[in-house]
């Protein structure tokens, strides 16, 4: 019956992977994926984790039985805390209602799944351009996905001008997707007093916002630090959508840990909120996993561990950095045409190159780079011994 079935594309991103692996060369290079590597060039998993997975281990009292439809009370209630700040008087206030759910893409889905069903306006607007997977995954829900200028290719930093406009022209209520932190692939950030620009439009028109809050540390330095355009629009108490992703800044790609928060007026709008969210989860895959829950939680809720984590988070973010200053260094070395200091001034996982997708192919084809084809880079999959590697198929590519 599926004879004539079409053969679907790999995914743009995920498929890079796909694609470097059946590469036999010994000099491949994969910088698609935004997932961290050590300078060896291996996985990472840290240390902090490996203690938490030791304390769960050694604690014979755990059991494996499902978790609630919500999942673990502990770890929503820390997870909130961690993007909302401790002393938040949204939680004091009971406004908030957090789920786990499956990484950030899961935690999306769930908020578009809820928001096509109990919402009256059914338009999401996403930055232009914006990670591979928001246009699929609010489609997917039933949302009219739409999008708003956000990268200025020339200047290489935010169109703020075409972004008010864009929102200003949204109809009242629409929903606005905005990424919290470290925007994937393009690495340019509004700075606060642009976010505040962006804030009171936002709650001017009434439109909804939708964070996506996948490198939480990656950023400014600090935890707080990247949480602060959140809990700007958390702080003027309206409402707002936030998911969360624990794959990057704890490691836990394959655990599939992550979160969604929905800030709400009232403590009993939020319980409501709450009892539709199980109705949206429980068909989907009844309840979520227990293991990367509870190694997160265990972390948030020590003192050491979560200082052990802050400082190994730290030192992923600030060899990002190291490697964006190399790979800097090494272009203008070699005297490769072009303004590359935009490989410096981006921020979090992704340098977005300006690499057009032929050149992304050549680089392939000639040097066995693998990166997206709209010309992203994955800092996090470079170490010292790879840069000179990059640097030579870049100025290639540029000269060629
Ligand atoms: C990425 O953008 O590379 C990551 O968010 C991984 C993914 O799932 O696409």
């Amino acid at each position: 019956i599926f004879a004539n079935i079409l053969r679907a594309p790999e995914d743009p991103i995920l498929g890079v992977t796909v694609a470097y692996n059946k590469d036999p060369s010994p000099v491949k290079l994969n910088l698609g994926v935004g997932a961290y590597r050590t300078e060896e060039g291996k996985p990472l998993v840290l240390n902090v984790v490996r203690r938490a997975e030791q304390l769960l281990v050694n604690d014979r009292s755990r059991v494996k039985e499902y978790l609630p439809i919500v999942g673990l009370a502990d770890f929503n209630k820390l997870s909130a805390k961690l993007i909302l700040g401790a002393d938040s008087p949204a939680i004091k206030g009971n406004l908030v209602t957090t789920v786990q759910c499956l990484s950030g893409t899961g935690s999306l889905r769930v908020g578009a799944e809820f928001l096509a069903k109990h919402y009256y306006q059914r338009t999401i607007y996403i930055p232009n351009p914006t990670w591979g997977n928001h246009t699929k995954i609010f489609n997917l829900a039933g949302l009219t996905v739409k999008t708003y200028r956000y990268y200025d290719p020339l200047t290489r930093g935010l169109n703020i001008q075409g972004l008010l406009e864009d929102l200003g022209s949204a109809p009242s209520g629409a929903i606005v997707l905005l990424h919290a932190c470290a925007h994937n692939p393009t690495g340019v950030d509004p700075t606060l007093e642009q976010w505040e620009q962006i804030r009171r439009l936002i709650r001017s028109k009434s439109l909804l916002p939708f964070f996506d809050s996948a490198y939480q540390g990656f950023a400014s330095g600090s935890l707080d630090g990247d949480a602060q355009s959140v809990r700007m629009f958390v702080g003027d108490g309206g409402e707002c959508f936030i998911a969360q992703s624990y794959a990057k800044n704890m490691g836990l790609y394959g655990e599939r840990v992550g979160a969604l928060s929905i800030v709400c007026r009232t403590a009993d709008v939020a319980s409501r909120v709450e009892s539709q969210l199980k109705l949206v989860i429980r068909p989907m895959y009844s309840s979520p996993p227990i293991h990367g829950a509870s190694i997160v939680s265990a972390i948030l809720k020590d003192r050491n561990l979560y200082n052990e984590w802050t400082l190994e988070l730290k030192a992923m973010a600030d060899r990002i950095i190291t490697m964006r200053k190399q790979l800097f260094d090494a272009l203008c070395a070699r005297g490769t045409p072009g303004d590359w200091s935009h490989i410096i001034k981006q921020i979090g996982m992704f340098t977005f190159t300006g690499l057009s997708t032929k050149q992304v192919m050549f680089m392939t084809k000639e040097y066995h780079i693998y990166l997206t084809s709209d010309g992203r880079i994955s800092m996090a999959g470079l170490s010292s011994g790879t840069v000179p590697h990059l640097a030579d198929a870049i100025h290639a590519a540029v000269t060629t």
